[in-house]
């Protein structure tokens, strides 16, 4: 069947649903009936749907146009209202990721899609990888032992102009609305969800504690470089330690320590790891998934329901104090202007050895971290 389908936000990453859905359409699977964007499409969006219906005005256009359903890849503070449009329009939705800026959100556009019985998939891309659920089958199946623990480290690096791109770039609110743009909540949000869904500890209910270290080196709202530690309800130790200020930026990478084995997801790539014997795998995306699921009932990768677990940690992290900047002394500037970039020398180590100690920063005794 050829599924109707909508896009909000066409830009930014946006324009990666404009390529997938121009792929999608040309082999008949999707048909696009219109894009709600605030600003005039740029030129590969105007040159593939330049002829489609476009409006600032997500709920004009879902009148207008009643398709199946619709992807809203907008900043993270429309979510809810824009999502809320959609479900309330009687379309299915696929909402980037993170799915909501706070708890309540998130309930609400769960709530509404149950009742409404429509499909809400998140778009955590990194759930729809073969390796990822290699990696989730083995441990299931007791193939790594028991499981000692669950550490991930990443380590990017971010310049001045990243947070100038857009209002709510590295803010925890705008204009009274919470945002969540911190690195465990935006940026590294899928370290978090993978690291909890390989643990099958989804659920808001499936986290027994948590505790965070949230600093930053930018004058900006959110934690830039921050160490997570969590327990599931079935005892697993998580550890999710990133950086956005890193000299030599890598992919992120986690580590399942088991009694019997060692694996390494590089989430990002579609690498698993096991045992230094490498498997490349391929993947589905979260908006192939989600079709396969309106036409066959395969289960969805990311249902709105099985972010619970990630949106206690976001909900955590909003409740956190603000984070703390870390002293010039640790700190090392590459450049001014736009392209400036700042480092803590050492930082991409201290990830690591967190992930493989399944230890905070203070305890690695990292001096910009106490
Ligand atoms: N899955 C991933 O790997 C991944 C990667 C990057 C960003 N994201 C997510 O994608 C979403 C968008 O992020 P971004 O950096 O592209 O944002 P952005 O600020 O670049 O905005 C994306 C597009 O949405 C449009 N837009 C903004 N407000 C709108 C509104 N109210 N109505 C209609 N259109 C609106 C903008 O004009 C822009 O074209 C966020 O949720 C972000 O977390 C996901």
């Amino acid at each position: 069947m050829t599924w109707t389908i909508v896009l909000a936000g066409a830009s930014g990453y946006g324009a990666t649903y404009v390529r997938e859905i121009a792929e999608l359409e040309a082999r008949g699977l999707v048909r696009l009936v219109g894009l709600c964007d605030l600003q005039p499409l740029d030129g590969d969006a105007r040159r593939q749907f330049g002829d489609r219906a476009l409006d600032a005005r997500l709920d004009r256009l879902l009148a207008e146009t009643r398709p199946d359903l619709a992807v809203v890849a907008t900043p993270i503070h429309t979510h809810l209202p824009l999502g809320r449009q959609v479900l309330e329009a009687g379309s299915h939705l696929l909402l980037e990721k993170p799915p909501a800026p706070s708890a309540a959100e998130w309930q609400e556009i769960l709530t509404l899609a149950r009742s409404r019985q429509l499909s809400c998939q998140v778009g955590f891309q990194s759930l729809g990888s073969g390796a990822y659920a290699r990696l989730a089958e083995l441990m299931a199946a007791g193939k790594l032992g028991e499981i000692r623990g669950i550490g991930c480290y990443g380590a990017w690096s971010r310049d001045a102009a990243y947070y100038r791109r857009a209002a709510w770039a590295g803010r925890r609110e705008l204009n009274g609305v919470p945002v969540a743009d911190g690195a465990l909540t935006n940026p590294f949000a899928h370290a978090v969800a993978t690291a909890l869904a390989l643990d099958g500890s989804t659920g808001w209910d499936d986290i027994a504690d948590l505790e965070t270290e949230l600093l930053r080196v930018r004058d900006i709202q959110v934690d830039d470089t921050s160490c997570l530690r969590l327990r599931t309800a079935r005892g697993t130790v998580i550890t999710v330690a990133v950086t956005l200020a890193a000299r030599t930026p890598a992919e992120p990478v986690i580590v399942v320590h088991g009694t019997q084995g060692r694996a390494e997801l590089h989430y990002t790539r579609d690498l698993l790891v096991l045992d230094g014997q490498s498997e490349h795998h391929g993947r589905i995306s979260p908006l192939r998934n989600l079709l396969t699921h309106l036409d066959q009932g395969a289960p969805l990768q990311c249902d709105i329901a099985s972010c619970g677990a990630f949106t206690r940690v976001l909900e955590h992290i909003n409740a956190t104090p603000a984070p703390r900047l870390i002293g010039e002394r640790w700190l090392a500037h590459e450049s001014d202007g736009p392209q400036d970039r700042i480092h803590i020398p050492g930082v991409e180590a201290a990830v690591r050895a967190s992930a493989e100690r399944l230890a905070t920063f203070a305890e690695l005794a990292e001096p910009w971290a106490v």
